[in-house]
């Protein structure tokens, strides 16, 4: 009997340590994604793999784009609100593809910055490649730090184009993107968001694919609901945020990152059957405040204020 009870206590520790050493590995690989998604370990990823995204995804390094996309950039100029005249931060500008196409069509001055030295070299041939209407600079640096090499109250719009989930500090990112921008000035964030599971089961597999996605790729992938929370407590001014309008017959349908998931050996989607997107693609629109909160508190509430300067009386 003594024996018997030895041995299921033998049993019941072994299933312990067994239970232990698996909740052990999944918090080391969750601390792991984030080291990975680290500025120096994204600038290196992008100086090793750059070729690879140039050979397959071409000049622009985005996953969600029309067949040809162009389309797609005319699209972000509409939606981020582009114009001309204004001065405009590509926030984790890649080699400088849309930067560029920005400013060849639009008389703007573009600041690019990318973490990666490589697609920074890159940058100067894709720029001269265009007729450019306006001027683009490329810095290489770390986005975190846009406030110090900028300054602030310096830009009209800041977008960042599949490049705010590589950060990981997102919250002080949606801060210096506050502090860099001109009051009444825009911020454009499209990117990939973890998907809210509508089952347990789906939850799974998503914590999964989206892990893989974050240690394949250094990033870390956003929670809209964090991003949300950050962007109201800076008080920003929410004006959309939605999925983009691309049409059916002219979405690229993520072919392009098929393929290239092949070279990463991750997620490739090979059957529709069975298979749970892990993220959604989202475009974010805020804007700062053209005022202030504080002085002129009749502006609250409205999305376009315009800045005015006496305060309307409040009836009693
Ligand atoms: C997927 S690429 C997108 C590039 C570009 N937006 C485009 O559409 O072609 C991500 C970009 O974010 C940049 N990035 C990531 N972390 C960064 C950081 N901490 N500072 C500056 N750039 C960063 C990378 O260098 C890379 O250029």
């Amino acid at each position: 009997m003594f024996i018997i009870l030895l041995v299921i206590l033998a049993v019941l520790q072994a299933i312990v340590i067994i239970w232990l050493l698996s909740v052990y590995t999944q918090k080391a690989e969750m601390d792991s994604d984030h080291t990975s998604s680290l500025p120096k370990a994204v600038g290196d990823f992008y100086n090793e793999t750059t070729d690879k995204f140039l050979e397959v995804y071409g000049e622009i390094i985005q996953a969600f784009r029309t067949n040809k996309v162009e389309d797609y950039l005319d699209y972000t100029i509409a939606n981020a609100e582009l114009k001309d005249g204004q001065t405009i931060l590509d926030a984790g500008c890649g080699v400088g593809g849309p930067a560029s196409y920005f400013a060849s069509k639009l008389n703007a001055m573009v600041e690019g910055i990318t973490i990666s030295s490589t697609q920074a070299e890159k940058s100067t041939a894709v720029i001269e490649s265009k007729e450019l209407k306006g001027s683009v600079e490329i810095t290489v640096g770390d986005y975190h730090y846009i406030d110090q090499i900028y300054g602030e109250s310096r830009f009209d719009r800041v977008v960042f184009l599949e490049s705010f989930g590589h950060s990981n500090d997102q919250t002080l990112l949606l801060e210096k993107a506050y502090k860099v921008l001109k009051p009444g000035g825009m911020l454009y964030i499209k990117d990939l968001f973890k998907r809210e599971a509508p089952t347990a089961e789906d939850t799974q597999k998503i914590d999964k694919i989206v892990a893989e996605i974050n240690k394949a790729y250094c990033y870390n992938v956003p929670d809209f609901y964090e991003v949300m929370r950050s962007i109201r407590r800076l008080n920003f001014i929410l004006l959309f945020a939605k999925t983009p309008e691309v049409k059916v017959g002219e979405f690229e349908h993520l072919t392009i990152s098929n393929n290239f998931q092949e070279l990463f050996d991750i997620a490739k989607i090979i059957t529709w059957d069975d298979y749970v997107f892990p993220i959604d693609f989202y475009e974010i629109k805020v804007m700062k405040p053209p005022f202030d909160m504080n002085e002129q508190k009749h502006l609250y509430f409205l999305n376009r204020p315009e800045a005015v300067v006496d305060l309307p009386e409040i009836k009693a």
